[in-house]
């Protein structure tokens, strides 16, 4: 019996990197035929019960996917049983999701570009503080990122 995969992606906001890289993913799964579940969350609760921010809105858009729906939400220990993969978009995340896992956890907690043959050990960095341009270069590694993990679970599917 083959189980479902379901990926949580996690930032520090919830509103630029993570729903992007839920949304790349959901595109790249739907694409391939993929039954998987996706969310996403940050580390801090800042932006929490908020859309994403409009230039990850935009960016989306520019991909023909809606995201302005998303709202942001702060990750949580029941989440590390719900989710098979919990994958951080940067270095900074992985520590503060290990801060709240359980201890008998079962989720696959990673850095997201790990999943990258060639791009393991790389962030996804914070296009918070930059232009539209630093958003479509996050959309670019997370689209990567998307098809790389559709890969790997058909593989093991
Ligand atoms: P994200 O970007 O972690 O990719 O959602 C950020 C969003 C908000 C802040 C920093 C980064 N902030 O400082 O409010």
């Amino acid at each position: 019996m083959s189980i479902t995969p379901a990926v949580l992606f996690v930032c520090l906001g919830n509103i630029c990197r993570s729903p992007l890289a839920e949304a790349a993913f959901r595109k790249a799964a739907a694409d391939a035929g993929l039954d998987a579940e996706a969310d996403s969350a940050g580390t801090a609760a800042y932006h929490v019960g908020e859309p994403p921010d409009v230039r990850s809105i935009r960016t989306a858009a520019r991909h023909g996917i809606e995201i302005a729906h998303y709202r942001g939400r702060q990750i949580q220990a029941a989440d590390f049983t719900r989710f098979t993969h919990i994958l951080a978009l940067d270095h900074s995340n992985l520590p503060n999701i290990r801060r709240i896992a359980p201890g008998d956890h079962e989720a696959h907690v990673a850095l997201l570009m790990d999943m990258v043959p060639g791009r393991e050990g790389a962030a996804v960095a914070d296009p918070y503080y930059g232009g539209e341009e630093n958003f479509a270069d996050t959309w670019e590694d997370v689209w990567m990122a998307a098809q790389a993990l559709v890969r790997s679970f058909r593989s093991e599917l």
